[in-house]
């Protein structure tokens, strides 16, 4: 939206057409046609489909508890973890953890992987990750894929921050959108992550079914010989083959589906670090944690707010509304320190960041130790 509402940017509208075109493919309007050409008009005056489905939605009311935070802050969520002896603590995180390795987010303005994708001519940016728009313009996502292939980058002190909380014996799991790795490099189990958007340990011919799969190492050889390479893989596998990272319009993996509902009703505490809470189904979680689950938000700027998010945080409401969660505005990495110290494990961080995660940890003292 530009700022002055009677005479709308090119870009707004191109975007907000196009945009409404993509859900009408989707068939999304069928039996609503009435709604389709409301938004057509709206369109034309730069006003995002996005923004009036979201003015739509009735918040959903929520019963205020007991307060369970003796302050909304990481004091407040420190003590609460010491005392209650917390043991199962579930952390969702996005992009925002692993800026500091050097790895862009995808929304921050300016710096974002979307605003930085000008040279591949999209209609919209998130269109590189689309599995129709992949279907027709391929080559695309695979020059994108070839510069974002996990490398080198090392984990940051929050992803060490996820680490410290298993080693205690506190984590019950990690759900990460991320789909750098960067989580097992820190050390953290297989066991304990969800890579809910995928990654790229592995690739798959898409439109397969039952699935085919590719080793990636396949693939990786394919693109680095550029366009040649990926269309004799696509002519060698009968069908366009893609790393397992999840795009709009896939499902989320099984273990997703299988494991969140159980692991947020069950768990004490929600951390969450890094992450706009834009794209679903990943940010409805916020909203499944028990509700008596303090929850945390570690991150620049506010995001999954319950006006916005179904269920989602209180803190940005006044004190009789919210009862359990907290907003950290800041980097995670500073964040994550902060809590560490409050929690008195500022050394055991720094060990795992200075070791590369090679360093030993004790358990939180009110943790059985862990049996042979
Ligand atoms: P976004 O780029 O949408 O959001 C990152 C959030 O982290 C923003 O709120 C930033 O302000 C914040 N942030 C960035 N660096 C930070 C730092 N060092 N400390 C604290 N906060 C920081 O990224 P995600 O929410 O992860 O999906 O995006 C979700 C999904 O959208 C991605 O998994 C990807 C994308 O489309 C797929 O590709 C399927």
């Amino acid at each position: 939206m530009s700022d002055n509402d009677e005479t709308p940017d090119d870009e707004d509208v191109q975007s907000a057409v196009e945009y409404l075109k993509m859900l009408q493919q989707g068939n999304m309007f069928n039996g609503r046609e009435g709604l389709l050409e409301q938004l057509k008009e709206l369109a034309q005056k730069g006003v995002h489909p996005l923004e009036v489905l979201q003015a739509m939605r009735k918040p959903v009311q929520e019963e205020p508890m007991a307060q369970v935070l003796d302050s909304f802050d990481l004091e407040g969520i420190a003590k609460y973890i010491a005392e209650k002896g917390c043991q199962r603590i579930v952390v969702m995180c996005g992009a925002g953890i692993s800026t500091s390795a050097g790895i862009p987010d995808f929304r921050t303005p300016g710096t974002g992987l979307y605003d930085n994708l000008q040279r591949f001519n999209l209609p919209q940016a998130e269109s590189i990750f689309e599995l129709n728009f992949f279907r027709r313009n391929p080559g695309a996502f695979y020059e994108l894929a070839r510069e974002m292939w996990p490398g080198n980058f090392e984990p940051t002190p929050a992803h060490y921050f996820i680490r410290l909380l298993h080693e205690k014996g506190l984590l019950l799991r990690c759900y990460s959108q991320n789909i750098d790795s960067l989580e097992r490099r820190a050390g953290l189990p297989g066991d304990k992550l969800v890579a809910a958007h995928g990654n790229f340990d592995e690739a798959h011919v898409i439109d397969t079914e039952p699935e085919v799969l590719v080793d990636i190492n396949e693939l990786k050889s394919a693109l680095d010989k550029g366009e040649e390479g990926w269309q004799k893989l696509r002519e060698d596998k009968g069908g366009l083959v893609k790393p397992k990272i999840v795009f709009f319009g896939e499902e989320l993996p099984e273990r997703f589906a299988r494991l969140h509902r159980t692991d947020l009703a069950n768990c004490d505490l929600l951390i969450v670090m890094g992450t706009s809470l834009v794209v679903h189904p990943f940010a409805g979680l916020v909203g499944y944690a028990a509700r008596s689950a303090p929850r945390l938000l570690i991150n620049r700027d506010q995001a999954g707010t319950c006006d916005g998010l179904k269920f989602g945080f209180r803190f940005h409401l006044a004190e009789a509304q919210n009862w359990r969660d907290a907003f950290h505005a800041g980097d995670c990495d500073s964040g994550c320190k902060a809590l560490s110290e409050l929690l008195g494990w500022k050394e055991d961080l720094q060990a795992l960041v200075d070791s590369k995660g090679a360093a030993s940890v004790t358990r939180a003292p009110w943790v059985e130790p862990e049996s042979q």
